[in-house]
């Protein structure tokens, strides 16, 4: 069984070992995540998850799914908004790290365990770039959402401001392996993080793919000097 999810020559896997190869990495990293997190983002993330969570703007008591849930924060942040929030992820070892008390049950995003129509809210952190495919997952999002219901995906992203984005690159690419390493004993995992939003499509592209996915009202925001993307929709 390999431990590596990047290829010897650093490069990023695809297709079905790119699904193989992100559930085994997060099951290695699992207990240490949230330490790593939270030094990673500079303890930014508790702000841009509610941020997240604040976008859905839905009543108290909507049914709410954590897309990748991780370990649970943003299923957490749901339950303290007043919602009832359910996690979904494929790997067994983030799962077994979560401390949510909602409902958190193993399945992928390309294939949800849930009926249609079955939530009012999809919420997704730092997850669409470990999606095989996006646009089977938005499609999917938008099968277990009601119309009118609503989603909005965090992830980090790549700034447009040429100082910024050198200043990003130089702390994703060159001090998060080496805090992965210390703190998780996992530099090829804290490599592979900063190095897959290379997967994520351009703003525009990502944009019109969710409203390919039958969404309207899409909307894309930068926070933390555009490093980070926040992506919502009303599903129409
Ligand atoms: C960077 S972590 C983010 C976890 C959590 N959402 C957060 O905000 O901290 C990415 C998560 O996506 C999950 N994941 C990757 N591919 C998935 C898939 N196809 N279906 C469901 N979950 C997936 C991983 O297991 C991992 O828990």
């Amino acid at each position: 069984m390999s431990t590596r999810v990047l290829g010897t020559d650093g490069a990023l896997p695809e297709g079905p070992e790119k699904r193989r190869a992100v559930e085994e990495m997060f099951d290695r990293v699992a207990p240490d995540y949230d330490r790593v997190n939270r030094v990673i983002s500079l303890g930014r993330d508790r702000a841009w998850r509610a941020r997240t969570v604040e976008s859905l703007s839905l009543g108290p008591g909507a049914r709410v799914l954590d897309l990748a849930c991780g370990t649970g924060d943003l299923t957490r942040d749901a339950a303290h908004a007043g919602y009832a929030p359910v996690g979904v992820d494929i790997s067994a070892g983030m799962l077994h790290a979560a401390s949510a008390s909602a409902p958190l049950v193993r399945g992928d995003g390309a294939v949800l365990p849930f009926a249609s129509s079955s939530f009012d809210g999809v919420v997704c952190g730092f997850a669409l770039r470990n999606f095989v495919g996006l646009a089977i997952v938005f499609a999917e999002v938008g099968r277990v959402l009601r119309s009118g219901g609503r989603f909005a995906a965090l992830d980090a992203a790549v700034p447009s401001n040429p100082v910024l984005r050198a200043g990003n690159a130089v702390w994703f690419r060159g001090a998060v392996p080496v805090i992965g390493r210390l703190l998780a004993h996992d530099a090829d995992a804290y490599r592979y993080l900063p190095k897959s939003t290379a997967y994520l499509p351009e703003p525009l592209a990502l944009v019109t793919s969710l409203s390919a996915a039958g969404f309207t009202d899409v909307e894309r925001v930068t926070m933390m000097g555009g490093s980070v993307q926040l992506l919502t929709g009303t599903r129409a």
